[in-house]
């Protein structure tokens, strides 16, 4: 258990990770507590990693050294720490700590987890101006307000027989459709079965993203598969795959009837503006099928679970605080939810959006190589 919960949800307050010994040779390393023959320092993290890291900058200091298995890491536990190493030095810790997992997963084509360059630029640019820019984000408006209804009709007819509601259950069921239609205009609960596949083994890959590997720990066992997280891994892979090319496939088909019998194609979701990005060939990046596939998951998996417990927080905070929540809805003409409201929700300062900030929805950013040697 305590392994697992080691990197599941990378929920690490900053690890960076000198990928090659050779760097640690350049000067003195920080301090921390005497390591054991093999495991390192694996024996002194607990299951919420957060709080052993707290504990241990504790008694060495803001920035301690570990060695996790054969990989040796830095904890910075300071918001200035944080500043020095994430933005003095964010090209030295601009990339993100790869597994095994996460590179078979991700067809090594993933947004998230490519390093700083023309690809991850490009798609940053793609993302900010297209995907989820001002007129995408209009455009889904209906697919939102059409969700966000139907999730408060769960709400109202519980209520009104005094029933119970799974407050997570159902947020995540409407971050899930929100996100799958917005992509891949599939909805998840429901009768879709393309939907529903989608949904679990996107699941089933975030699930093997957090597995705590041997072989991404110890160099020895790099080739070794003790866990069999590797035939699961590419298994997963290859179901996600074939169903993604089952999808794409039929979307070009789609696309290419219409422009065929003289229609103009417009784009109606994420996938379609991808595979417009894919055939422009004056791109400035070339995009492939893996790359698509690729950024599905990224979205996919990025959006859903992060969505839900962020408005989780904030129905929590709402029910425990009224009083954050304390401004002129009515006259701000920002949040109307009855009837058909004219204007999407204000996304601009709002005392009530300011709630979730309270609490750490990702403990704390991902783990992260650092490209070169650094001194502090
Ligand atoms: C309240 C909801 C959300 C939270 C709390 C959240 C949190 C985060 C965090 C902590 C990171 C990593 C930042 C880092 O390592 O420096 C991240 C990255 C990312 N998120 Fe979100 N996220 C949310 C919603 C979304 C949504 C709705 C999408 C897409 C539709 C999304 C897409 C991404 C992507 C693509 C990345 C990787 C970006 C990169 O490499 O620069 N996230 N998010």
């Amino acid at each position: 258990m305590m392994f697992e919960l080691i990197i599941a949800g990378f929920a690490i307050l900053l690890l960076a990770v000198f990928i090659k010994n050779s760097r640690l040779g350049h000067g003195s390393l920080p301090p921390g507590p005497t390591p054991l023959p093999i495991i390192g320092h694996f024996h002194l993290l607990g299951p919420l990693i957060h709080h052993s890291f707290r504990d241990l900058c504790s008694s060495y200091g803001p920035l301690i050294y570990l060695r996790l298995g054969s990989v040796p890491c830095v904890v910075a536990s300071t918001p200035e720490l944080a500043k020095e190493l994430l933005k003095t030095n964010d090209l030295t810790f601009s990339s993100r700590k790869h597994s095994l997992a996460i590179d078979h997963l991700t067809y090594s084509s993933s947004f998230a987890f490519s390093p700083y360059g023309p690809y991850w630029r490009f798609i940053k640019k793609m993302s900010t101006f297209e995907f989820l820019g001002n007129r995408a984000l209009n455009q889904f408006l209906p697919v939102r307000r059409k969700e966000l209804h139907q999730f408060l009709g769960v709400l109202h007819d519980k209520s009104k027989v005094c029933d119970s509601v799974n407050v997570t259950e159902e947020l995540l069921k409407l971050s899930s459709n929100i996100i799958s239609q917005i992509i891949l205009s599939l909805r998840c609960s429901g009768t879709d079965n393309e939907a529903e596949g989608v949904r679990t083994l996107v699941r089933e890959v975030t699930q093997m993203f957090g597995e705590f590997n041997v072989s991404d720990f110890f160099w020895f066992c790099r080739n070794l598969d003790f866990q069999g997280y590797r035939k699961k891994f590419e298994d997963v892979h290859r179901r996600y795959d074939a169903l993604l090319e089952k999808i794409i496939t039929n979307r070009e088909i789609e696309r290419k009837n219409k422009i065929s019998t003289g229609g103009e194609y417009k784009a109606r979701d994420l996938l379609d503006m991808m595979l417009d990005a894919l055939e422009d060939k004056s791109s400035e990046v070339e995009l492939t099928r893996e790359h698509i596939k690729a950024l599905v998951l990224d979205f996919i998996t990025a959006a859903t679970d992060t969505t839900a417990s962020a408005t989780e927080w904030a129905l929590a905070e709402l029910i425990n605080n009224p009083k954050c929540f304390e401004w002129n809805v009515v006259d701000s003409g920002a949040v109307k939810i009855k009837g058909n409201a004219a204007h999407p929700v204000d996304m601009t300062e709002r005392p009530g959006l300011t709630a979730p900030r309270f609490h750490e929805l990702v403990c704390a950013p991902v783990p992260r190589p650092a490209l070169d040697s650094l001194q502090l």
